[in-house]
């Protein structure tokens, strides 16, 4: 949610500080600060709005120097976006300052305490809480190792946590709970972040700090504890993409950048996993035996994730003949879920670090479900807790609004499914063939979708001022639409829904008048002409109707709608992840001219740590 980074070394470290924030800035925009240790001690700078005015007001950094410090970028949770709740918070004796990402849920409680002992807040912050609390302690034990870990002891919730404190000239502390912290093993220093691309400009060797630890980070070194305070030797990983990919590499925007990248992130995520025609999925360890004593499959996932799960639970139906349930994360948590030994829950996350995700995924293993995560974050939080992980290997995905990410996902679900439906003997050889015949022309299917890009533009600024959109087709085309309306609505403000075609005349088809739009879907065949009398029932009431098809029913379609985009024609289950780019293309077009934040849309933040 909030973005994290902290650096001591030989460098000066305000200027890698927002750099590193400016790469993180998608996770929280509302606010930016950073704290570095001077020669007077330490100097807070924070500030309301972008990073840019921070970064203004420190002159890049040359007003801070130090080589000492912490910054964050915040997303907010307790608090309206100003300065004052604005990170880092420093305690009232002005000997620390802290950022902090996640929720304190035993803020109010400790607040109270501390308000008791005569201990003034100046923020609306839980994180604030923290910061007291640790120089409270600090003035009982002086010393601040064992301040952090007495308040470790005493908070609730969720963190990861950057502390630098005046008596400690030469080192900084970093603490997580289920919320993502990595250290990085620099040359001229080293380093914490929320995530690897805010260091991958200085570093690739990185640890993934765990649940209870606590690390010192010096310029020399990291030590790693436990809660216990007993050292633990962390694994270092080398980071193997290049810095480039989480720039914009010329492109106006990483939204577009990565829509672009489609074809080459499916390329990556599907192609090691064929080889002589068969599905090989050597990171997981699901047998034929397992799987028939499976009685119960769920998908559990939130967002675009969860829409991934929507058509793979088609597909998977179609491929695997049996019930596949799908459950919004947030749901799923707190329903009791019907999950027992027997059961194998699919959990599907871009960031591996959604909170609602994350807490289904530990429901779901407490009863004894069997977790297979979909990730794209290496070394994420639900990567390291699943039984089996499966990457997808889109590359950082920057841009709010997920888009390679879920068409990776898709590719890789489409995989799993035939890979399990084959164990199951449930697929005919000639299927098997054809569904991986088609995943692997799909990249080069996709460029052709993206060479049309013009035309979805101009459709755009046909459609772009309409404030009401629905989304209709069946089946496949219903779990597409949901991912499509989403796209619309989070960057560029228009309000749309998705609607399964049949399900519109029971009710919301009293809200479709002249001029309304309506995205008519038609890529799923064998339902094309149910579909298309829907789009016919529609227009007769005035919508106006932009259609995506396939290119064999183009013809067809045209009678009835006002414009349309054709994608060229696939197996069946592989369809929707064509289907879905001139879905992006247009929300991205739309947001264009309307002139909105396209890469930070309003009241978002990539990684949603919170509940
Ligand atoms: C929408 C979007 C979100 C995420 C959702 C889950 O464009 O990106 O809906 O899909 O927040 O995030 P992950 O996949 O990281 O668990």
């Amino acid at each position: 949610m909030c973005g994290i980074i902290g650096y001591v070394g030989h460098q000066e470290a305000a200027p890698i500080l927002l750099d590193g924030l400016e790469r993180m800035e998608y996770r929280g925009y509302d606010s930016a600060g950073i704290a570095v240790r001077t020669i007077d001690g330490l100097q807070v700078k924070k500030s309301k709005g972008r990073l840019q005015v921070l970064s203004d007001m420190v002159r890049g950094g040359a007003d801070l120097p130090g080589t000492l410090g912490i910054g964050h970028t915040r997303w907010a949770t307790h608090g309206e976006p100003n300065d004052i709740n604005a990170h880092p918070h420093v305690s009232e004796g002005g000997n620390i300052a802290l950022v902090h990402n996640g929720i304190i849920e035993n803020y109010m409680e400790l607040k109270d305490y501390l308000m008791s002992k005569g201990v003034k807040f100046t923020s609306e912050t839980d994180s604030e809480v923290v910061a007291q609390l640790l120089e409270f302690h600090y003035n009982e034990c002086h010393d601040i190792l064992e301040a952090v870990g007495r308040v470790l002891r005493r908070i609730e919730g969720s963190y990861a946590l950057g502390i630098i404190s005046s008596d400690m000239p030469d080192a900084l502390i970093a603490a997580r709970k289920d919320s993502p912290l990595i250290l990085g093993y620099g040359a001229d220093g080293n380093y914490i972040a929320s995530d690897v691309t805010a260091v991958i400009k200085y570093t690739r060797e990185v640890a993934y700090m765990d649940d209870g630890e606590i690390a010192v980070i010096t310029p020399d070194g990291i030590n790693v504890f436990t809660s216990e305070m007993d050292p633990v030797e962390k694994e270092h990983k080398t980071v193997d993409w290049d810095v480039s990919a989480a720039e914009k590499g010329g492109y106006p925007h990483f939204m577009f950048k990565e829509i672009m990248e489609q074809p080459d992130a499916i390329r990556r995520t599907v192609f090691p996993r064929i080889r002589d025609g068969r599905v090989v999925l050597d990171d997981i360890t699901i047998t034929k035996e397992y799987l028939d004593s499976v009685t119960k499959v769920f998908i559990v996932a939130c967002g675009s994730s969860y829409h991934v799960g929507m058509v793979s639970k088609y597909n998977w139906e179609r491929l695997l003949r049996r019930p596949v349930e799908v459950a919004l994360a947030s749901e799923f948590r707190y329903s009791d879920p019907l999950v027992d030994e027997n059961s194998l829950v699919i959990i599907i996350s871009q960031s591996g670090e959604t909170l609602d995700t994350m807490a289904a995924m530990r429901e779901a293993k407490r009863r004894g479900g069997r977790i297979l995560a979909i990730v794209n974050v290496v070394g994420s939080s639900i990567a390291r807790e699943a039984d089996d992980v499966l990457y997808t290997w889109a590359g950082p995905e920057i841009a709010v609004a997920t888009t390679k990410a879920y068409s990776t996902q898709l590719a890789l679900m489409d995989l799993v499914g035939l890979y399990l439906a084959d164990l199951e003997g449930t697929v005919s050889a000639e299927e098997y063939a054809a569904v991986v015949e088609e995943l692997q022309l799909l990249p080069e299917k996709m460029e052709k979708v993206l060479e049309k890009k013009e035309d979805i533009q101009y459709f755009a600024s046909r459609y772009f001022n309409h404030n009401s959109v629905f989304f209709i087709g069946r089946n496949l085309d219903y779990a597409m639409g949901m991912e499509g309306s989403l796209k619309l609505k989070e960057i560029s403000y228009i309000h749309s829904e998705a609607y399964a075609s049949g399900e519109l005349k029971h009710g919301t088809i009293s809200l479709v008048e002249s001029g309304t739009l309506v995205v008519g879907l038609g890529t799923y065949v064998p339902l094309f002409d149910k579909a298309m009398s829907n789009v016919v029932e529609v227009k007769a009431r005035g919508a106006e109707v932009l259609a995506v098809t396939v290119e064999s029913m183009k013809e067809k379609m045209e009678k009835n709608a006002d414009a349309i985009v054709a994608v060229p024609d696939t197996h069946l289950v592989v369809q929707p992840s064509l289907g879905i780019v001139p879905l992006q293309l247009f929300s991205y077009y739309v947001a264009l001219m309307r002139g909105c934040d396209i890469d930070k849309p309003r009241n978002l933040a990539k990684s949603v740590t919170v509940e």
